[in-house]
Formats: structure tokens, sequence, C-alpha cells
């Protein structure tokens, strides 16, 4: 081989060595062409090598130089692609197309939230305005000014949890009754939202927080009559045409006081596990406010009148929804919540 040939040859092996290291996509490529240009068996540096021998002694020191030359260059050259294609993957994996798409799960609003927001739906068109009060309350708040005697046995310790240093959350809404009666003048629509906590067991049917709403209206001139046909226009919202029943019954912020039942919708009234084999639900506590109650906070009895309910939307949800145990509401797993998602 003649020193020109030989130095031909070099440069070819050099332009195909720098080619083929920098273009070497991922570790694969790039050792195939290390073992093509650098292998120590059939690499063509290595052919390279050989080749010095054909060549006129006279021509040794420069075709040896230009050897020498090519080499390190390809060698650095494989040197640097070393760490670059390191990260990749040696080819990209293949779409496994037997696999079952992944399911796709939007999120959805909480089934109480959704109760909640219906309910405040209905009370809205009926020219209700939405109140909020404190969850840590007084206990005049929270008792006495719902006229609760001090003795009463809901004051007791088992159901409510009190803070240190005086107050204690609120066991229910009502303290909002008066907070809005002291702060608003009648004409009064009031619902009022919110969470309440109680001393109990977190068990199937009783939670230590839950949620209550509470409505209020308070006017001139305002009777029972104003109660019934107002909780009787939201149950047929709420419930479909079902019926209702008023039941009497007691509590110390109001009189006279009644429970009011909507017909069981899974049965029709006939009875079944739902309703407990009655045919009813039952959805509320009301009554006409008492008049200590509204003098407690500052509004004349003589000249006003009201009427006042409390429900727990977490139990209309619960029978909605035909749900075993109240925990569930509480657990946010999604393979409920997307069972009940709308
Ligand atoms: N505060 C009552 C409770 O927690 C519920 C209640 C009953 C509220 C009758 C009212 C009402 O406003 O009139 O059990």
């Amino acid at each position: 081989m003649t020193l020109q040939e030989y130095l031909a040859e070099a440069d070819a092996i050099e332009r195909d060595g720098l080619a083929a290291f920098n273009g070497a996509a991922n570790a694969d490529a790039l050792e195939a062409a290390r073992i093509a240009l650098l292998g120590d068996r059939q690499g063509r540096i290595k052919a390279l090598q050989e080749g010095l021998r054909s060549i006129p002694s006279a021509d040794k020191p420069a075709a040896g130089k230009r050897f020498n030359e090519v080499r390190t260059r390809l060698t650095a050259a494989h040197g640097a692609r070393v760490g670059a294609v390191a990260a990749r993957p040696a080819s990209p994996a293949p779409d496994d197309l037997s696999l079952p798409p992944r399911r796709r799960w939007h999120g959805a609003k909480h089934p109480v939230t959704r109760v909640v927001e219906e309910i405040e739906a209905v009370f809205r068109e009926l020219g209700f305005t939405i109140a909020q009060g404190p969850e840590a309350e007084s206990e005049w708040y929270n008792f006495g000014a719902l006229n609760f005697p001090p003795n009463h046995p809901a004051v007791d310790a088992h159901d409510t949890l009190y803070l240190e240093g005086g107050g204690l959350l609120r066991t229910h809404t009502s303290p909002v009754q008066v907070r809005t009666l002291q702060r608003y003048a009648p004409p009064i629509r009031v619902l009022i939202p919110g969470t309440v906590y109680r001393r109990d067991f977190f068990d199937a049917s009783h939670a230590p927080a839950f949620h209550q709403i509470e409505g209020l209206c308070v006017d001139e001139g305002i009777s029972f009559v104003d109660l019934k046909a107002t909780l009787n226009r939201f149950a047929e919202r709420l419930f479909g045409a079902a019926r209702t029943r008023f039941r009497p019954s007691y509590f110390p912020f109001t009189e006279p006081s009644a429970e009011m039942d909507v017909q069981c919708g899974v049965c029709g009234g006939s009875g079944c596990a739902v309703c407990k084999g009655t045919g009813w639900i039952e959805i509320l506590g009301s009554g006409m406010v008492h008049p200590a109650v509204l003098e407690a906070a500052g509004v004349d009895s003589e000249r006003y009148t009201g009427w006042a309910f409390g429900m727990g939307p977490s139990r209309i949800a619960i029978s909605r929804h035909a749900i075993p145990d109240i925990r569930i509401l509480y657990d946010s797993d999604v393979r409920f919540l997307e069972q009940i998602a709308e």
C-alpha cells in the first residue's frame, strides 16, 4: 500500500468513525460502532494498524503518526458518547396493545356537599340568604340563649366537646340563629349550613363531626302555617312528590316543636330496609321560635314571631344512596365516591 492510499483509508475510517459515534442513538448502537471501529478482532482501526506493515520503511513514520491520530480521535469520540447514551433506553418500549386502558376518574362532589347545595338552591329560591357562624362557641350561644335549662342533659359533658379555657365546639347550628337575630333586624330568612361536633364514638351511625343545616324565618305575623308550607315545598323539591307528616316533638328553643318525616322514596311508604319498615324517613326538627330565644337575642317577641328547623344532610345522603355505614362518608375512598358520582 502506498502512503497516499494509506492516508486516504485513514481519512475514511476517521470520517465514518466520528459519524458513527456521534450519531449513536443509544447504548446498543454505540457498542456496535465500537466493535466495528475499535474492536480488537475485526475493527477497522485494527486493520489500519496492520496495514502499517505494508508501508515502505521511509513512509512508516508519517503513516504511523496519522494512524495514532485517528485512533486517539475515535477513542475520544467513543468515550464522549458513552455518558450521553447511558440514560436512554436501549430501544423504545413497544406499546402493549393488549393492556386495558387506564380508567378515567374525573372527580366528583361529595354526596353530602351535593345534598347541601341542593337544599341551599331550594331555599334561595324561597328568599333565604346563606349565613354562617363560628364552630368554637360560648356556652351561652350554644345553650343559654337557646333556652336550655342549666341542667338539661344535652349540656352534659357526654354530648359536648368543651374547649380549654371555656367555650365549646358547637353541638348544633342553632347558635347562629341567635347571632343572626342580634345582628340583623327582621324580616329574617336565613339558611345556615355548617359543621357541628358531638362527643360521640365514630361508629356506623355516629360521627363526632357532621353537617347540619339550620333554617330561620322571623317577621311580623309568622305562624305555623308558614313553617308547614315552606317545609312541604322544600320536601317536594328535594324528594319529589313525597308526602310529609309532622309529629309533635320537643326542643328547648321552639314551642310548639315538630319533627318532619317524608314518605320513603325507596318503597313508596310500604316499608323497607331504608325506612326500617316504617314507610317514613325522619328529615328534620322544627318549631316556632321560643319567645325566650327572641328575647335573648334582643328581638321583641310581642311584635315578632318566627319558625326554625334543623336537619342533617348526611342522613339525607345516606338514605338517598342507601349507604350502610356513615363512616364511608368520611373515608374519601374513590371506589365508593365513583359509584355515586353524577
Ligand atoms: N338543633 C337541633 C339539633 O341539633 C335541631 C333543631 C331542631 C334545630 C329544631 C331547629 C329546630 O332550629 O327548630 O338536634
